[in-house]
């Protein structure tokens, strides 16, 4: 299961004195995003100028999930404080609430998924480009010209990217989805040079002009032309409104850390929040072991509660008031606990809310040697997203309309069911899991995590935070530590990677627990214990990720 070969630590050090003595590190899914963030922050750009470089090197060497065609959120933590930039696709003006129901108001299969009406309006090039307006201190070409290179000149493919692409193109074959991924990605062969001139050439007008060098002028262009061409909505005016958004980050204190993390339209800050504090509310005094049958049966049932809120209250904030700080409540998460017993599984339909998401994604967690951090998850939601690539300008789009409710109740790719709240609108963006956070202690960073899987990168960050705080595990153990993810739906299923004692999954069985063996995705995790920086990328089946610590 494990993949060695994909994880290196390398240790190197800054010599130029900063206030916390810090090293600089970076947990990134590749090799190449690794280096480029390196290169960067060795050349003395921060940590923002980093994750821009890396975040346009990963549309072109992890075309899985990095993206230009897609969109994500950053939780910063700059100078002393938090800041949140939510980057996150908008539904096309053309986009309505039924658009993926067929006359008997059944969900139409792959249209919301695989398909040409399945892309919401990327909001990646805006993200970065208002990342590097507020907070960048290299110049805009300066970050592009790593990405710009690798697409141009070609770079070589990993054998999890060669693998994934051919799984791709046979699902789409074998369930007849008509999309051109193949006519891209066909291509790709393990440890050969792969090249895309389309893609460079929209990365280098990206490079020349900027937040316009997409969303106006020949690429934006090129965008609607192909959508006209192929029954697409999105519009050059959808993408010349594209607006991302500077937010308030939820910022919450959970055992003495200030954790930092996503708000809604994210409902991943919420729910790790919730999932935090109700387990240290049902764990009171008693140590519960790791990943034993208290341990996962608690945190199920925790996960039950969190995702019927999820459900019913979570949604865009512009168009749906979410009752972010009556969630968080003690009072209401006391409540919430009261009826969960150690030996009993809460009947899923009593499961009410409260009030009265291979998966793919992809995240990068960077710390620079002044002490400013980076959490940032990114996606074109499934793997190579809709399988849709823009025809002239090379990159893939996003199937993010997915991640809204086509319908109440009808669950989505990752399982997760919704209702009003996450209903389809034109301009509103889709509920996401998305979570990249950020712990502080004593006004420093002592954790950044984050991790890709739809609605499991909850679990898997709120997982990597016990695994840190509660049972004190390094980096390396804390993200390749088997995890488990309930989420109501499906009813009583428990998912969990190899490595779980038998003897536990046995009981959980017995106690009425389906368990179903799973892989969720690569948390990459840095930790700093008393200024020493370790970090860590998850290896599984899925994953290529690299660390860097320097020293
Ligand atoms: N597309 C996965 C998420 O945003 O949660």
């Amino acid at each position: 299961m494990k993949n060695l070969l994909n994880s290196v630590i390398l240790f190197f050090s800054f010599s130029t004195f900063n206030a916390y003595s810090f090293e600089a590190a970076v947990a990134m899914p590749d090799s190449y995003s690794a280096q480029v963030a390196k290169d960067i922050l060795q050349d003395g750009g921060n940590a923002i100028d980093a994750a821009i470089a890396a975040q346009f090197v990963l549309a072109v060497t992890l075309p899985e999930a990095g993206n230009i065609g897609g969109g994500g959120f950053m939780t910063i933590f700059h100078e002393g404080k938090g800041d949140f930039l939510d980057y996150r696709e908008v539904a096309p003006l053309a986009a309505s609430r039924d658009m993926y129901l067929d006359k008997q108001n059944n969900v139409i299969p792959h249209l919301s998924t695989f398909s040409i009406l399945s892309s919401g309006v990327p909001g990646t090039v805006d993200g970065m480009w208002q990342a590097h307006k507020k907070y960048g201190s290299k110049t805009w070409q300066e970050l592009l010209a790593p990405a710009v290179k690798l697409a141009s000149d070609g770079f070589i493919v990993h054998p999890v990217l060669a693998t994934g692409a051919q799984a791709t193109i046979r699902r789409f074959k074998e369930q007849n989805i008509n999309v051109n991924f193949a006519d891209y990605f066909g291509a790709v062969e393990a440890g050969k040079v792969f090249k895309q001139p389309e893609l460079a050439a929209t990365l280098k007008r990206i490079s020349d002009n900027g937040r316009d060098g997409f969303y106006r002028g020949k690429t934006a262009h090129i965008i609607a032309k192909y959508m006209k061409h192929n029954d697409g909505i999105i519009t050059e005016k959808d993408l010349a409104n594209y607006q991302s958004k500077w937010r308030q980050p939820i910022q919450e204190t959970w055992r003495g850390y200030d954790i930092i993390t996503a708000p809604p339209p994210s409902s991943g800050g919420i729910a790790i929040i919730q999932w935090l504090a109700m387990f240290d509310l049902l764990k009171q005094e008693k140590p519960i072991e790791h990943n034993s049958q208290r341990y996962m049966h608690f945190l199920a049932e925790i996960g039950k509660r969190v995702f019927a809120d999820r459900a019913e209250y979570l949604g865009d904030p512009d168009f749906y008031d979410v009752p972010t700080s009556k969630l968080l409540a003690k009072p209401y998460l006391q409540k919430r606990i009261a009826n969960i017993t150690e030996n009993r599984i809460s009947a899923t339909e009593t499961i009410k809310p409260g009030l009265h998401e291979s998966r793919d994604t992809t995240h990068f967690s960077i710390i620079d040697k002044w002490g400013n951090a980076i959490s940032n998850t990114t996606t074109i939601n499934y793997t190579f997203g809709s399988g849709v690539v823009v025809e002239g300008a090379g990159f893939i789009l996003n199937d993010e309309m997915d991640d809204f409710s086509a319908k109440p109740g009808a669950a989505n790719i990752f399982g997760a069911v919704g209702g009003t709240a996450n209903e389809i609108q034109p301009n509103k963006r889709m509920l996401s899991s998305m979570a990249p956070t950020i712990l502080l202690n004593e006004g420093k960073v002592e954790m950044v995590t984050g991790s890709p899987g739809g609605t499991t990168i909850i679990t898997s960050v709120y997982q990597s935070i016990l695994n840190v705080i509660e049972f004190n595990m390094t980096a390396e153990q804390a993200v390749n530590a088997p995890r488990f993810h309930h989420q109501l739906l499906p009813e009583n299923e428990i998912w969990h990677y190899d490595g779980i004692n038998a003897d536990v999954l046995s009981a959980l069985q017995a106690m009425g627990y389906k368990v179903v063996p799973d892989t969720f995705g690569d948390v990459q995790l840095i930790i700093n214990r008393g200024n020493e920086l370790t970090a860590a990328s998850e290896k599984n089946v899925y994953s290529r990720g690299v660390s860097l610590v320097f020293d």
